[in-house]
Protein backbone atom coordinates (compact mmCIF):
# COMPACT_ATOMS: atom_id res chain seq x y z
CA UNK A 1 0.00 0.00 0.00
CA UNK A 2 1.24 3.46 -0.58
CA UNK A 3 1.47 5.96 1.67
CA UNK A 4 -0.43 9.30 1.21
CA UNK A 5 0.74 12.79 2.62
CA UNK A 6 -1.36 15.75 3.16
CA UNK A 7 0.30 18.79 1.58
CA UNK A 8 -1.29 22.10 1.41
CA UNK A 9 -4.73 20.98 0.51
CA UNK A 10 -3.81 18.34 -1.37
CA UNK A 11 -3.71 14.50 -0.34
CA UNK A 12 -0.46 12.91 -2.87
CA UNK A 13 1.53 10.06 -2.92
CA UNK A 14 4.08 10.30 0.03
CA UNK A 15 7.48 10.50 -3.05
CA UNK A 16 5.32 13.06 -4.75
CA UNK A 17 4.83 15.03 -1.88
CA UNK A 18 6.83 18.24 -2.35
CA UNK A 19 7.13 21.97 -0.67
CA UNK A 20 8.43 24.93 -2.64
CA UNK A 21 12.45 25.38 -2.64
CA UNK A 22 11.67 28.62 -1.06
CA UNK A 23 8.98 27.43 1.91
CA UNK A 24 10.78 29.22 4.87
CA UNK A 25 10.35 26.11 7.25
CA UNK A 26 13.24 24.73 4.87
CA UNK A 27 15.25 27.74 4.73
CA UNK A 28 14.99 29.12 8.15
CA UNK A 29 13.43 26.64 10.14
CA UNK A 30 10.48 28.58 10.47
CA UNK A 31 7.75 26.68 11.60
CA UNK A 32 6.41 24.37 14.45
CA UNK A 33 5.39 20.90 14.57
CA UNK A 34 3.34 17.87 16.66
CA UNK A 35 3.69 14.67 17.16
CA UNK A 36 0.64 12.86 18.23
CA UNK A 37 0.49 9.11 19.10
CA UNK A 38 -1.85 6.92 17.13
CA UNK A 39 -3.13 3.72 19.25
CA UNK A 40 -5.38 1.10 18.78
CA UNK A 41 -7.41 3.21 15.95
CA UNK A 42 -7.11 6.54 18.00
CA UNK A 43 -5.53 9.75 17.98
CA UNK A 44 -4.20 10.05 21.13
CA UNK A 45 -4.52 13.18 22.90
CA UNK A 46 -5.06 15.07 20.02
CA UNK A 47 -7.03 18.34 21.77
CA UNK A 48 -3.97 18.70 24.22
CA UNK A 49 -1.59 18.80 21.09
CA UNK A 50 -3.82 21.12 18.89
CA UNK A 51 -3.62 23.33 21.74
CA UNK A 52 0.13 23.37 22.23
CA UNK A 53 0.16 23.66 18.20
CA UNK A 54 -1.67 26.68 18.37
CA UNK A 55 0.48 28.39 21.30
CA UNK A 56 3.59 28.03 19.14
CA UNK A 57 1.86 29.21 16.61
CA UNK A 58 0.69 32.35 18.46
CA UNK A 59 4.23 32.78 20.25
CA UNK A 60 5.69 33.18 16.14
CA UNK A 61 2.77 34.89 15.29
CA UNK A 62 2.58 32.14 12.52
CA UNK A 63 -1.78 32.18 11.48
CA UNK A 64 -3.59 28.90 11.79
CA UNK A 65 -2.99 27.08 8.40
CA UNK A 66 -6.57 26.25 8.39
CA UNK A 67 -9.20 26.02 11.21
CA UNK A 68 -8.61 23.94 13.90
CA UNK A 69 -11.69 21.64 12.90
CA UNK A 70 -10.36 21.37 9.51
CA UNK A 71 -6.62 20.49 10.95
CA UNK A 72 -8.84 17.44 12.47
CA UNK A 73 -10.13 16.48 9.84
CA UNK A 74 -7.38 16.39 7.46
CA UNK A 75 -5.06 14.49 10.43
CA UNK A 76 -7.85 11.54 10.89
CA UNK A 77 -8.15 11.59 6.92
CA UNK A 78 -4.26 10.55 6.42
CA UNK A 79 -4.33 8.21 9.14
CA UNK A 80 -7.40 6.65 7.62
CA UNK A 81 -5.79 6.71 4.39
CA UNK A 82 -2.61 5.18 5.53
CA UNK A 83 -4.15 2.27 7.50
CA UNK A 84 -2.36 3.16 10.23
CA UNK A 85 -3.45 1.27 13.65
CA UNK A 86 -1.07 2.07 15.82
CA UNK A 87 1.78 4.94 14.88
CA UNK A 88 1.87 8.34 14.79
CA UNK A 89 0.42 11.49 12.40
CA UNK A 90 3.10 14.62 12.50
CA UNK A 91 1.68 18.32 11.62
CA UNK A 92 4.01 20.79 10.27
CA UNK A 93 3.24 24.61 9.95
CA UNK A 94 6.08 26.91 8.17
CA UNK A 95 5.10 30.32 7.71
CA UNK A 96 4.69 29.74 4.16
CA UNK A 97 6.64 30.57 0.77
CA UNK A 98 8.34 33.82 0.11
CA UNK A 99 11.44 34.97 -1.70
CA UNK A 100 14.18 34.55 1.15
CA UNK A 101 14.36 37.65 3.40
CA UNK A 102 14.82 37.05 7.04
CA UNK A 103 11.19 39.37 7.42
CA UNK A 104 8.15 38.30 7.69
CA UNK A 105 6.38 38.00 4.26
CA UNK A 106 3.21 40.03 4.08
CA UNK A 107 -0.18 38.73 4.63
CA UNK A 108 -0.77 37.32 1.44
CA UNK A 109 2.00 34.60 1.93
CA UNK A 110 -0.30 32.23 3.84
CA UNK A 111 1.59 29.42 6.31
CA UNK A 112 1.98 25.89 5.08
CA UNK A 113 0.80 22.88 6.08
CA UNK A 114 1.95 19.22 6.08
CA UNK A 115 0.37 16.06 7.41
CA UNK A 116 1.85 12.82 7.23
CA UNK A 117 1.27 9.58 9.55
CA UNK A 118 3.50 6.36 9.70
CA UNK A 119 3.24 2.90 11.09
CA UNK A 120 5.06 1.46 14.12
CA UNK A 121 5.20 -1.88 16.08
CA UNK A 122 3.31 -1.43 19.64
CA UNK A 123 4.98 -5.25 20.53
CA UNK A 124 8.66 -4.17 19.69
CA UNK A 125 8.24 -0.49 21.49
CA UNK A 126 6.83 -3.00 24.35
CA UNK A 127 9.76 -5.45 24.41
CA UNK A 128 11.83 -2.43 24.38
CA UNK A 129 10.33 -0.97 27.31
CA UNK A 130 10.72 -4.47 29.16
CA UNK A 131 14.85 -3.89 28.51
CA UNK A 132 14.75 -0.10 28.97
CA UNK A 133 17.51 2.55 27.16
CA UNK A 134 20.48 4.02 28.08
CA UNK A 135 20.91 8.00 27.99
CA UNK A 136 23.57 10.21 27.23
CA UNK A 137 24.28 13.92 28.83
CA UNK A 138 25.10 16.55 27.28
CA UNK A 139 25.86 20.60 27.47
CA UNK A 140 22.50 22.64 26.77
CA UNK A 141 23.48 24.46 23.72
CA UNK A 142 19.50 25.36 22.58
CA UNK A 143 17.94 28.81 21.82
CA UNK A 144 16.18 29.76 25.11
CA UNK A 145 12.43 29.24 23.48
CA UNK A 146 12.31 25.82 23.30
CA UNK A 147 9.02 25.51 24.90
CA UNK A 148 7.92 26.51 21.06
CA UNK A 149 7.87 23.45 19.22
CA UNK A 150 10.26 24.37 16.86
CA UNK A 151 11.10 22.75 13.66
CA UNK A 152 14.72 24.07 14.59
CA UNK A 153 16.19 20.98 15.78
CA UNK A 154 19.96 20.84 14.93
CA UNK A 155 21.03 20.46 18.46
CA UNK A 156 18.80 17.84 19.37
CA UNK A 157 19.74 15.66 15.81
CA UNK A 158 23.12 16.32 16.82
CA UNK A 159 22.98 15.28 20.81
CA UNK A 160 20.68 12.45 19.25
CA UNK A 161 23.29 11.25 17.05
CA UNK A 162 25.60 11.29 19.36
CA UNK A 163 23.20 8.75 22.13
CA UNK A 164 23.05 6.49 18.85
CA UNK A 165 27.02 6.55 18.29
CA UNK A 166 27.33 5.75 22.21
CA UNK A 167 25.06 3.32 22.16
CA UNK A 168 22.30 5.01 23.70
CA UNK A 169 18.59 5.79 22.84
CA UNK A 170 18.61 9.29 24.63
CA UNK A 171 20.64 12.85 25.42
CA UNK A 172 19.80 14.51 28.29
CA UNK A 173 20.58 18.25 27.72
CA UNK A 174 21.98 19.29 30.98
CA UNK A 175 22.25 22.95 32.23
CA UNK A 176 25.08 24.82 33.97
CA UNK A 177 24.23 23.84 37.23
CA UNK A 178 24.37 20.38 36.03
CA UNK A 179 20.52 19.72 36.09
CA UNK A 180 18.78 17.99 33.60
CA UNK A 181 16.60 19.79 31.50
CA UNK A 182 15.05 17.18 28.99
CA UNK A 183 15.94 15.24 26.17
CA UNK A 184 16.80 15.57 22.33
CA UNK A 185 13.01 14.34 21.77
CA UNK A 186 11.74 13.24 25.73
CA UNK A 187 10.69 14.69 28.46
CA UNK A 188 13.24 13.48 31.48
CA UNK A 189 11.74 12.17 35.14
CA UNK A 190 13.20 10.69 38.01
CA UNK A 191 11.67 8.25 40.77
CA UNK A 192 12.97 8.65 44.35
CA UNK A 193 13.65 6.10 46.79
CA UNK A 194 10.08 7.51 48.28
CA UNK A 195 8.66 7.12 45.39
CA UNK A 196 7.73 10.45 44.24
CA UNK A 197 8.06 11.49 40.71
CA UNK A 198 10.21 14.38 39.70
CA UNK A 199 10.15 16.45 36.78
CA UNK A 200 11.57 20.02 36.28
CA UNK A 201 8.93 22.79 35.66
CA UNK A 202 7.68 23.64 32.05
CA UNK A 203 7.52 27.30 32.68
CA UNK A 204 10.43 27.59 30.40
CA UNK A 205 13.65 25.88 29.26
CA UNK A 206 12.09 22.65 28.11
CA UNK A 207 9.16 21.53 26.08
CA UNK A 208 5.81 20.77 28.00
CA UNK A 209 5.39 17.27 27.02
CA UNK A 210 2.03 15.81 26.22
CA UNK A 211 3.00 12.76 27.34
CA UNK A 212 4.39 14.40 30.66
CA UNK A 213 0.75 16.41 31.16
CA UNK A 214 -0.82 12.84 30.95
CA UNK A 215 1.53 11.01 33.07
CA UNK A 216 0.72 13.82 35.96
CA UNK A 217 -2.80 12.80 35.30
CA UNK A 218 -2.05 9.16 36.09
CA UNK A 219 0.07 10.23 38.98
CA UNK A 220 -2.79 12.71 40.75
CA UNK A 221 -5.57 9.43 40.03
CA UNK A 222 -3.51 6.81 41.44
CA UNK A 223 -1.91 9.20 44.33
CA UNK A 224 1.58 9.16 43.20
CA UNK A 225 3.42 12.26 44.31
CA UNK A 226 4.82 14.47 41.95
CA UNK A 227 7.54 17.26 42.19
CA UNK A 228 8.13 19.70 39.51
CA UNK A 229 11.69 20.49 40.61
CA UNK A 230 15.19 19.98 38.51
CA UNK A 231 17.39 17.22 39.43
CA UNK A 232 21.12 16.66 38.84
CA UNK A 233 22.35 13.93 37.10
CA UNK A 234 23.84 12.49 40.30
CA UNK A 235 20.70 12.44 42.05
CA UNK A 236 19.23 10.70 38.79
CA UNK A 237 21.79 8.07 38.97
CA UNK A 238 21.43 7.11 42.81
CA UNK A 239 17.38 7.32 42.25
CA UNK A 240 15.27 4.38 42.34
CA UNK A 241 14.07 4.64 38.87
CA UNK A 242 14.28 6.78 36.03
CA UNK A 243 12.34 7.48 32.89
CA UNK A 244 11.60 9.42 29.44
CA UNK A 245 8.32 10.87 28.03
CA UNK A 246 7.03 11.48 24.26
CA UNK A 247 4.35 10.57 22.22
CA UNK A 248 6.56 8.69 20.15
CA UNK A 249 8.21 6.52 23.31
CA UNK A 250 5.28 7.09 25.56
CA UNK A 251 6.72 5.91 28.92
CA UNK A 252 10.05 4.19 28.66
CA UNK A 253 12.71 3.18 31.62
CA UNK A 254 15.90 4.25 31.65
CA UNK A 255 18.83 1.61 33.25
CA UNK A 256 21.94 3.86 32.29
CA UNK A 257 22.90 7.34 32.22
CA UNK A 258 26.31 7.79 30.79
CA UNK A 259 28.33 4.79 32.58
CA UNK A 260 26.90 4.73 35.75
CA UNK A 261 23.54 1.90 35.95
CA UNK A 262 20.17 3.32 37.18
CA UNK A 263 19.60 1.69 40.66
CA UNK A 264 19.92 -2.45 39.67
CA UNK A 265 20.18 -1.34 36.19
CA UNK A 266 16.76 -2.80 35.48
CA UNK A 267 14.02 -0.80 34.07
CA UNK A 268 11.29 0.28 37.01
CA UNK A 269 8.40 -1.22 37.50
CA UNK A 270 6.56 2.90 38.38
CA UNK A 271 7.40 3.97 34.51
CA UNK A 272 5.99 0.81 33.54
CA UNK A 273 3.10 0.61 35.15
CA UNK A 274 2.74 4.43 33.95
CA UNK A 275 3.01 3.33 30.67
CA UNK A 276 0.48 0.82 31.06
CA UNK A 277 -2.45 3.15 32.17
CA UNK A 278 -1.33 5.81 29.49
CA UNK A 279 -3.90 4.33 26.54
CA UNK A 280 -6.73 4.44 29.51
CA UNK A 281 -6.07 7.36 30.81
CA UNK A 282 -5.50 10.00 27.59
CA UNK A 283 -8.05 11.23 25.51
CA UNK A 284 -8.89 9.40 22.64
CA UNK A 285 -10.39 10.43 19.33
CA UNK A 286 -11.35 7.86 17.21
CA UNK A 287 -9.69 7.42 13.31
N1 LIG B 1 9.24 15.19 20.58
N2 LIG B 1 10.89 17.52 24.72
C1 LIG B 1 11.28 17.62 23.43
C2 LIG B 1 12.48 18.44 23.10
C3 LIG B 1 10.52 16.98 22.42
O1 LIG B 1 10.91 17.12 21.14
C4 LIG B 1 9.40 16.20 22.78
C5 LIG B 1 8.57 15.52 21.74
C6 LIG B 1 9.06 16.10 24.14
C7 LIG B 1 7.88 15.30 24.60
O2 LIG B 1 6.66 15.91 24.22
P1 LIG B 1 5.33 15.05 23.96
O3 LIG B 1 5.09 14.25 25.20
O4 LIG B 1 4.30 16.07 23.74
O5 LIG B 1 5.61 14.18 22.77
C8 LIG B 1 9.83 16.77 25.08
C9 LIG B 1 8.52 14.63 19.44
C10 LIG B 1 7.83 13.36 19.76
C11 LIG B 1 9.47 14.55 18.26
O6 LIG B 1 10.21 15.52 18.08
O7 LIG B 1 9.46 13.57 17.53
Amino acid sequence: MSRIAYVNGRYRPHAQATVHIEDRGYQFADGVYEVCEVARGYIIDMTRHLDRLGRSLSELQIAWPVERDALTAIMREVVRRNRVHDGLVYIQVSRGVARRDHVFPGSSVKPSLVVTSRASDPQAARAKAGEGIAVITVPENRWERVDIKSVGLLPNVLAKQKARESGAGEAWFIDHDGIVKEGAATNAWIVTKDGVLVTRPADFGILRGITRTTVMDIARAQGLSVEERGFSVEEAKQAREAFITAATTLVMPVVRIDDAPVANGHPGGVALALRDALFDTAEKTPV
